[in-house]
């Protein structure tokens, strides 16, 4: 038996995203992004490296399928760059970008994996950012909906499994905010501009799922991947878990809260008052349009104590507490059950996939191999969580990987790897880590061993 057993149905994948893996961005006539713009800026990319080969899966896809393959993995999601689809954002399609993602599609489905496809990986046209200001206006919103609407059609018979956005505070409140913004396009802004930039993206959500149910077959399934900040109960009493409970509901207000049940929270309005974003109930009705599954990328949460007025104590960490190579990394693995949970507790959506788990280690080559047990350990241990969430019936219908391969990290450049699968950035060549092997006997096995 293991440390458990995964039921017959349950899927095993890897996640990738378009700008941290493709590498060539602005081949067959793809426009600029805003993380173009940031990465051609100097200092911009904290180590310096760029994203302009990345691991080249624009070339090299056929070669990391088999690899998948290999594995055993058989749900591969990696999203679509809508500057390739519309180099301008709007306007203008680029079918020559579209046919990269027809012929990916082609490969995985003959290889027997499914994919599932992210429209908005964080990459935005610069050219929407230029002429609208970004997330900061409801054009940005609309043309999201319109291109969704391209992709459904395009790939319609193809793909059957939608996510719309991915982290939803990672391209709207860490870009535009009162502080200048950590990634692209870093704008200054006043706090209702920032709360503003997420109700458009999760109208952008909204607008891309009913673009998405005109264009798809009736098969499709479609949600969104959102990260949702995770409260761990650091003791499980009653009064613990409920004050966690009520807190990730408040925590998340502005997206999974309002996507979920149709409207803001009204603490949370109440405690933004004139800095209330600005909307209408029809948005409200679009945003909460019904979804087939919630993804959620977990890898940390926090351990909290209930207050006597049911509010949680957020402990902090202590020093020495484990934390993988990001600074927000620490191992929390308790997370993965709470998220999920905590999600279908309140929410009860019709079914959950973990689209994004993982660590960033100081891997090393000995030998030609890289023995990364403490990528092992922390995966071990977060899939004991999401046995328990499969024992006590609200567990996920897949598990996501992230990622494949090491890849672009963002701002954090190529210094951060989180592949199953290294990548020598030099050669390109791939070499499947310990933790790669570890997955793969656990798919062969549907045990977690
Ligand atoms: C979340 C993001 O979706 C992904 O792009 C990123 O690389 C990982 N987390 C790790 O930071």
């Amino acid at each position: 038996m293991a440390y458990g057993e995964f039921p017959a149905d349950f899927r095993f994948g890897a996640a990738t995203s378009s700008l941290q893996v493709e590498g060539s961005p602005r081949a067959d006539g793809a426009g600029e992004t805003t993380w173009g713009v940031l990465a051609a800026t100097p200092g911009g990319i904290l180590d310096g490296s760029d994203f302009d080969a990345a691991c080249d899966f624009y070339r090299r896809y056929p070669e990391d399928i088999a690899l998948m393959k290999d594995m055993g993995i058989d749900m591969f999601r990696f999203s679509v760059n809508w500057a390739r689809i519309f180099p301008e954002g709007r306007g203008q399609y680029n079918p020559r970008g579209m046919d990269f993602y027809k012929h990916l599609c082609g490969e995985l489905l003959k290889n027997g994996i499914t994919p599932f496809v992210t429209l908005h990986h964080w990459e935005l046209p610069q050219a929407l950012e230029r002429d609208f200001g970004g997330w900061r206006s409801k054009e940005t919103s609309k043309y999201f909906g319109d291109f969704a609407e391209k992709v459904g059609k395009e790939l319609a018979g193809m793909v059957k499994n939608y996510f719309t956005v991915n982290e939803i505070s990672n391209f709207t409140e860490t870009c535009y905010n009162t502080e200048g913004g950590y990634s692209p396009p870093q704008v200054k802004c006043d706090r209702k501009t920032e709360r503003q930039c997420v109700h458009n993206a999760i109208l952008g959500h909204g607008l891309a799922v009913e673009a998405l149910r005109r264009t798809s077959t009736a098969d499709t399934e479609i949600g969104l991947a959102e990260n949702p900040g995770v409260f761990i109960p650091a003791i499980e009493t009653p009064e613990n878990i409920e004050a966690c409970k009520k807190t990730f509901r408040l925590a998340n207000a502005a997206k999974l809260t309002a996507i979920c049940e149709g409207a803001y929270p009204e603490e949370y309005l109440g405690q933004l008052g004139a800095d209330a974003p600005d909307f209408t109930d029809e948005e409200m009705r679009i945003i909460s349009s019904p979804l087939d599954f919630l993804g959620l990328n977990i890898y940390c949460g926090q351990y909290t104590l209930a207050n006597a007025n049911g509010s949680v104590k957020v402990l902090p960490f202590p020093e020495g507490f484990p934390v993988t190579q990001m600074s927000w990394g620490r191992v929390t693995p308790e997370a993965l059950y709470w998220g999920l949970r905590t999600c279908a507790e309140l929410w009860h959506a019709p079914k959950y996939y973990i689209t994004e788990n993982g660590c960033a280690t100081a891997d090393v080559v000995r030998d030609g191999k890289v023995y990364d047990t403490e990528r092992v350990m922390f995966l071990r241990a977060y899939m004991q969580n999401m046995l328990r969430a499969v024992r006590e019936g609200f567990g996920p219908a897949g598990y996501f990987a992230w990622s494949l391969l090491d890849n672009f990290e963002w701002r954090e450049g190529l210094s951060r790897r989180f592949g199953l699968v290294r990548v020598d950035y030099e050669t390109q060549k791939r070499t499947v880590k310990l933790s790669g092997e570890f997955y793969r006997e656990i798919i062969r096995t549907r045990k977690l061993v």
